[in-house]
């Protein structure tokens, strides 16, 4: 039977566990058509069956939390008929999948900043969030004009105008109800493809204590047995926040 590794600080245990929550960073699409002579959208389009691919695997080890990087608010920089491909695509991955996502009781969220996208992305978002909102499944976050700084940010200033008598004197336990994440505990696993090795802007506050796993398989070619690999990984890592050894395997229980 599947166990869970709590996230939570006060619970710290060893790593015999599926992790609960999984944060990738999506990387290597542009080259992984560029090495078959194809256009970088390509790359993109190849990158949406490895999602797929992904998601099921999530579902199928037990894991409860899946979120990806789509779309960061750096990538506006790009061509802009890469960005418009990138937009085409995401409304088509919505108007195409959220039926099946929602018969298999999988829970559509999306982090990010919403005002850039077209009207008709942002009610597709707002509908599949909604149709899919009360499943028990696998909850899958698609972070799209999303950057940790501009979250941090806006939760400092939700907070400020939610409850201005903190504001002067906040901590930890008052900001988090205001990030973009706040339905979910903290990944304890985050995947980067792509052979980089750094986080990117991606749920910086989110990852302070994730265990971190970098792979040089380009996005497209990252399959259930790479998923797997980097939950072996996983496993093998000892997550002391804080403690010493010692104390960790004292209170193991999964
Ligand atoms: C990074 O690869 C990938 C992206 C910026 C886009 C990620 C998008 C997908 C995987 C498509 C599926 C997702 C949705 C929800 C539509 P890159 O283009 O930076 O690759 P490179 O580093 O090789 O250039």
């Amino acid at each position: 039977m599947t166990k869970f590794c709590s996230s939570t600080l006060a619970v710290p245990q060893a790593n015999t566990c599926v992790p609960q929550h999984v944060a990738i960073i999506m990387d290597g699409n542009g080259r992984w058509a560029k090495k078959r002579l194809m256009p970088r959208v390509f790359g993109h389009k190849k990158g949406v069956d490895a999602l797929r691919e992904t998601v099921k695997t999530c579902d199928a080890l037990g894991v409860r939390y899946l979120t990806v990087f789509a779309f960061s608010n750096e990538n506006w920089r790009r061509p802009d008929d890469e960005v418009s491909f990138l937009m085409g695509l995401f409304l088509k991955v919505l108007q195409g999948e959220i039926e099946r996502m929602h018969q298999n009781g999988i829970r559509l969220k999306i982090i990010g900043n919403r005002d850039r996208f077209s009207a008709e992305l942002r009610e597709w978002i707002e509908s599949a969030e909604a149709r899919t909102a009360n499943n028990a499944g696998l909850t899958l976050t698609i972070a799209a004009d999303y950057g940790a700084r501009w979250d941090i940010l806006q939760a400092v200033h939700r907070l400020q105008q939610s409850e201005p008598d903190k504001a002067a004197s906040f901590g930890e336990a008052e900001l988090t109800p205001y990030l973009s994440m706040a339905y979910a505990p903290e990944p304890d696993l985050f995947i980067r493809t792509g052979g980089e090795q750094r986080i990117s802007n991606f749920l910086l506050w989110q990852l302070a204590y994730t265990e971190l796993y970098f792979t040089d398989l380009l996005w497209p070619d990252f399959d259930a047995a790479a998923f797997g690999a980097a939950v072996d990984w996983y496993r093998g890592r000892e997550r002391r926040f804080g403690r010493t050894s010692e104390q960790v395997q004292a209170t193991s229980s999964c």
